[in-house]
């Protein structure tokens, strides 16, 4: 029964919440400071309000919905997910998460779970990194990581920085360290997410315990050479950005391979220009995303890259620039709090298992500093990042429940330790 009406309340959710894309048709394109992302932020603030929470917008786009326990200054136990997506994306990455915190607001009320600490649903801002190449920007200002200076540095492809953005959004960029949480003040943090992979739909399991997420590092390479006639121009007199962007890009995944343990390598950005048939490029832009459980890997494939940079401008006469976008090690979650969700499960009949995550989070920054937990759901066919993403909304409404049950765990004080009771910092 509980379950039934859990399911009804997310798939409500979610088909509302699709409708706020640029790209009707074509999957969801909800990238940050947008009237996509607006028109979200706004639906998300309404259904935290009618679920009883105290809803607020911070300055860096986060949305936030507190239900207050009788101890206002004990951290906080904090669920959430982000809001925007990919490039024609699919209407769960991220946003689902942002659904079952909402849900298990409704939860804790209906079940009428003392509260001695707050509870808090939150939309993140800017996960993927989609529009400025960066990624995890609504929660690294929660944690104070972002200020004035790295706003006004990182800008997308239409040369608009995040300051830009911000202002034409209606924020301020100025009052970013605003954004920031008191250190201590958030005890733990929950995530329900899709899987995005195959695993769980192939084994026919509920549920995944994520206990680790990669490391991620991205950069935006400029490769530089010079504009001539394609015709004309003998190919020992021209100075080809896109060979010397070609020479690398097509090392990168053999790197990555020689690893044999997941490590993974992407190019999916590039641009040149002038970008014509008949002219050798004068420049040419890519990204790079390089993600691994080693932090050693990924060290090492970032300088092979710069090294084969070096390596091709002195073959090809050109020039590089290589901008770090994200630096973020790998992740073990918290023993303790995947603990306390096996025993929910159990008590639950749902099947799980243990599981690491290929993909970035929030949790991935968060996690870093506060005793973090992840849940996955089984992706249908593992597809994500693209339109035809989709997870059962039940399977959604499970996740719910079991965070339910671990939020009531530790808003009831069972099985938690001064870390979680203490907050970070
Ligand atoms: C986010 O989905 C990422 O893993 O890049
Ligand atoms: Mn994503
Ligand atoms: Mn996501």
């Amino acid at each position: 029964m509980e379950i039934k009406k859990v399911t009804e309340r997310i798939q409500n959710d979610l088909e509302e919440l699709a409708r706020f894309t640029a790209t009707p048709g074509s999957g969801c394109t909800r990238l940050p400071f947008t009237k996509e992302a607006r028109g979200a932020v706004e639906y998300i603030k309404k259904e935290m309000a009618e679920a009883g929470l105290l809803v607020w917008e911070d300055a860096a786009g986060n949305v936030f919905g507190i239900l207050e326990g009788e101890n206002r200054e004990a951290p906080c136990i904090m669920m959430g997910s982000h809001y925007d997506s990919v490039i024609n994306g699919g209407n769960f990455d991220g946003i689902a998460g942002v659904a079952c915190a909402i849900e298990v607001a409704r939860q804790l009320r209906e079940r009428g779970v003392p509260r001695k600490r707050s509870f808090v649903a939150a939309g993140f801002c800017d996960e993927e990194g989609t529009r400025f190449g960066t990624g995890f920007f609504g929660s690294g200002a929660m944690l104070g990581k972002w200020d004035v200076e790295a706003c006004q540095r990182f800008k997308d492809t239409a040369g608009i920085s995040v300051y830009e953005a911000m202002e034409e959004y209606g924020l301020d960029p100025k009052r970013i360290k605003e954004a920031e949480w008191r250190p201590g003040s958030i005890g733990c943090f929950i995530e329900a997410h899709v899987e995005q992979g195959p695993v769980l739909a192939a084994k026919g399991t509920e549920l995944g315990l994520v206990d680790c997420i990669v490391g991620i590092q991205r950069y935006m390479v400029t490769v530089k050479g010079r504009a001539d006639h394609a015709g004309t121009t003998p190919m020992d007199m021209r100075i080809d950005a896109m060979e010397m962007a070609g020479r690398v890009i097509s090392s990168l995944p053999g790197w990555a391979r020689e690893y044999e343990d997941g490590t993974v390598a992407t190019v999916g950005y590039i641009h040149a220009s002038p970008g014509g048939i008949n002219i050798v490029a004068k420049e040419v832009q890519f990204s790079v995303d390089i993600r691994s459980r080693s932090n050693r890997h990924i060290d090492e494939i970032a300088g092979r890259l710069k090294e084969a940079l070096e390596a091709a401008s002195v073959a090809c006469g050109g020039s590089y620039e290589m901008e770090q976008k994200l630096k973020i090690r790998p992740l073990h979650l918290s023993e303790e709090l995947l603990a306390v969700m096996e025993r929910a499960c159990m008590d639950r009949g749902y099947s799980y298992q243990r599981m690491p995550s290929g993909a970035g989070h929030d949790t991935l920054e968060i996690g870093q500093t506060i005793p973090s937990v992840m849940v996955f759901v089984p992706s249908k066919d593992g597809r994500s990042h693209c339109p035809v993403e989709w997870s059962a909304y039940e399977d959604l409404a499970k996740a719910a429940v079991l965070s339910a049950d671990l939020v009531e765990a530790v808003l009831c004080g069972q099985k938690t330790s001064r870390a979680i009771l203490c907050g970070y910092g």
